[in-house]
């Protein structure tokens, strides 16, 4: 396992600057996603022994070559929508339905109906589902996701526990569940937990875990426990260090503690987000008011997070890539929307011109996946390097 994932590695876009300048030159803007570092992270996560059941949440990332390289170093899929579900099918016909869990939020009854045909596992987050609809679910062996009661994450809005959040069930409401799935001969053989996203607290985890198995013991028929994704990545240079090693022996402690279940994660962002990135043409470079912009043919329709979430991705001249960065620019795309900047007063070659291939970092995660046609522009083009 590699202890420390900061200081941040050299990026592997560095040394491909020509391959990425002639895909760029076809058009932009365009997503180009290096294989070599998924498998790279998939392996770093493999090598955790007390990890037993890993799935790649394909909301991250759902591109066929991606699904393919990670079914392949042995992860299952976890998906939320019936779209997601086709495209997992679509690319891969032959994987095993075991090896998928379909974990929706509010989803409407043909969702979990056809889940269910498809012989995939399906995890439920509220009484409500069971008491509407036990035709579907009578004799099912199901998950529960459950909300323990606090939440974390890069910015409010992916902290996905606690009162204000729309997730899980409450845990005062265990009990309930239990009783009216057995009316129904459902045996719960899983319990869930993801309570946040790019969540930088070491405890996080190895709480949810014991927490997690504190109600399996309760509920006494689950197998399973699964302690979601939310592992951080290093976006920015001066980021506090996550430690995947220090990560692994908490979870091996728990394990250590509660060995009759299996342990299972489910991370996206961890497995993607570095082997993406988005490239760009600088359209126009404008001065107003003593501030400096360059414009990019990739707005917030094609890379959501920095308008979203205040995210920070690292921004680089590519056509430039050895020149001094001495001047400072916002980097704004084209979007008819105030919040639609990359960043502000990025350090770039002060020569940065229209026509320069601009590439955004660790980009892999929800980017592509949460692109839109927003203003009616078109969504942007992928590729893949093996
Ligand atoms: N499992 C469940 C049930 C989830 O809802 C998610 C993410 C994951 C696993 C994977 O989480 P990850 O390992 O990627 O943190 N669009 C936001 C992130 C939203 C995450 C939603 N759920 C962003 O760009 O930061």
């Amino acid at each position: 396992i590699q202890g420390q994932l900061r200081p941040k590695p050299v990026p592997w876009w560095k040394g491909r600057r020509e391959q990425l300048l002639a895909l760029a030159a076809a058009d932009t803007p365009r997503y180009v996603y290096h294989l070599p570092t998924v498998r790279e992270r998939a392996r770093q996560l493999a090598a955790i022994e007390a990890v037993d059941r890993r799935y790649y949440a394909i909301k991250a990332n759902s591109h066929p070559a991606v699904l393919k390289a990670l079914v392949a170093e042995g992860f299952g899929l976890e998906c939320v929508s019936e779209g997601e579900l086709q495209r997992v099918f679509e690319v891969l016909p032959e994987l095993d339905p075991a090896r998928v869990l379909f974990t929706p939020s509010f989803a409407p009854h043909h969702e979990y109906a056809a889940a269910l045909e498809r012989g995939v596992t399906v995890t439920l987050d509220n009484v409500e589902a069971l008491r509407r609809w036990p035709e579907i679910f009578r004799g099912r062996s199901l998950w529960l996701r459950i909300d323990l009661g606090h939440g974390d994450g890069h910015h409010e809005k992916v902290n996905t526990g606690g009162k204000t959040s729309k997730f899980g069930l409450a845990a005062a409401r265990v009990d309930e569940f239990v009783d009216a799935a057995r009316a129904l001969e459902i045996s719960i053989v899983g319990v869930h937990a993801h309570l946040g996203s790019g969540v930088e607290t070491r405890a996080h985890w190895r709480q949810m875990y014991d927490e997690l198995a504190g109600f399996a013991r309760r509920i006494g028929s689950v197998q399973v426990l699964d302690i979601g994704g939310g592992l951080p990545i290093p976006y920015g240079q001066d980021d506090e260090p996550f430690d995947l090693r220090d990560w692994a022996d908490g979870l091996a402690e728990v394990k250590a503690i509660h060995p009759a279940f299996e342990l299972a994660i489910e991370p996206g962002r961890f497995l993607v987000a570095e082997g993406g990135v988005l490239l760009a043409r600088a359209t126009q470079v404008v001065e107003k008011d003593g501030i400096l912009r360059v414009g990019l043919d990739a707005g917030m329709n094609v890379l959501v997070r920095p308008a979203l979430y205040d995210a920070w991705h690292e921004i680089v001249n590519l056509q430039q890539l050895d020149a001094a960065t001495d001047g400072a620019f916002d980097v704004v795309g084209p979007i008819c929307e105030s919040s639609d900047v990359f960043g502000h007063r990025v350090k770039l070659p002060a020569g940065t011109a229209p026509g320069d291939i601009m590439l955004i970092a660790d980009a892999g995660a929800y980017g592509y996946a949460m692109a839109s046609t927003y203003n009616l522009r078109a969504l942007p083009a992928e590729d893949v390097i093996e």
